[in-house]
């Protein structure tokens, strides 16, 4: 398992359903990283399943999207997590809003495959993350501690998972939450039993004016970025911070 606990700042890229064999050509000729003095940085890319492949050993870590919580058998459509383990996978997001809500991603889903991926030492990048409604009745941190509470597997601690604080009003908007807010929340989510000292990630509307800031955060440990990912100018700017 890769030993997370060492990284400074761990930058997901969450391709979602975009990518083709041409984009990842083209995104594999222009991606530029250089590690720089300040911090310690891990990039993790997650495509579709179909491209993991194409994406092994380029000098970044994969990780998978979604994962089943079977191991085998007749579930079709299935991809488990020890398939993700052997195409070179080493995270897997698990619980994005976009399952929960168009898929309907139970927690209890969701604390399975959280499971299948202790069972493949694949790190499960959980997200967590308040509606809109939630956000304006003020019940935000109700509603993280009860998704922790139902999603994190007893056996999870800061070196076997990670924690994607994504309020969902935030995705694919725009609009993010002020940084004392992302201060707030992720001190909040750090000191809880369940989740104490775990990095914790901010996604939502991350780009490239914005990330450098929202990475200096503290208690950020690192972004989880989508619209942005997929766009190799931005995204470069992103990684090399
Ligand atoms: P966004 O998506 O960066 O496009 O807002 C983030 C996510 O859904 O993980």
């Amino acid at each position: 398992m890769l030993e997370i606990q060492k990284y400074h700042k761990i930058i997901v890229a969450n391709w979602k359903l975009n990518a083709s064999t041409q984009f990842i050509k083209s995104y594999l000729s222009n991606i530029r990283f250089e590690l720089t003095p300040r911090y310690t940085c891990l990039i993790v890319i997650c495509p579709p399943f179909p491209f993991i492949n194409k994406l092994s050993s380029k000098g970044f870590a994969i990780g998978g999207q979604d994962c089943s919580i079977y191991s085998q058998g007749a579930y079709t459509g299935e991809t488990s997590t020890k398939m993700l383990k052997d195409v070179g996978c080493e995270f897997c997001v698990i619980g994005h809003s976009e399952r929960r809500n168009l898929f309907g991603e139970t927690d209890d889903i969701i604390s399975q495959k959280a499971l299948r991926c202790f069972d493949e030492d694949i790190i499960p990048i959980l997200c967590i993350g308040e509606n809109l409604k939630q956000r304006e009745n003020k019940v935000t941190k109700n509603v993280l501690r009860k998704q922790i509470d139902k999603c994190v597997p007893n056996e999870a601690n800061k070196h076997n998972m990670i924690i994607a604080y994504e309020p969902i009003w935030a995705i694919g908007t725009g609009k993010t939450p002020t940084f004392d807010e992302i201060i707030d929340i992720h001190s909040f989510i750090s000191k809880l039993d369940k989740t104490n000292n775990f990095k914790i990630l901010y996604g939502g509307s991350v780009n490239a004016s914005n990330s450098k800031q929202i990475l200096s955060l503290e208690r950020v440990d690192g972004i989880l970025s989508g619209g942005s990912s997929i766009d190799i100018n931005e995204f470069n700017k992103i990684i090399n911070l």
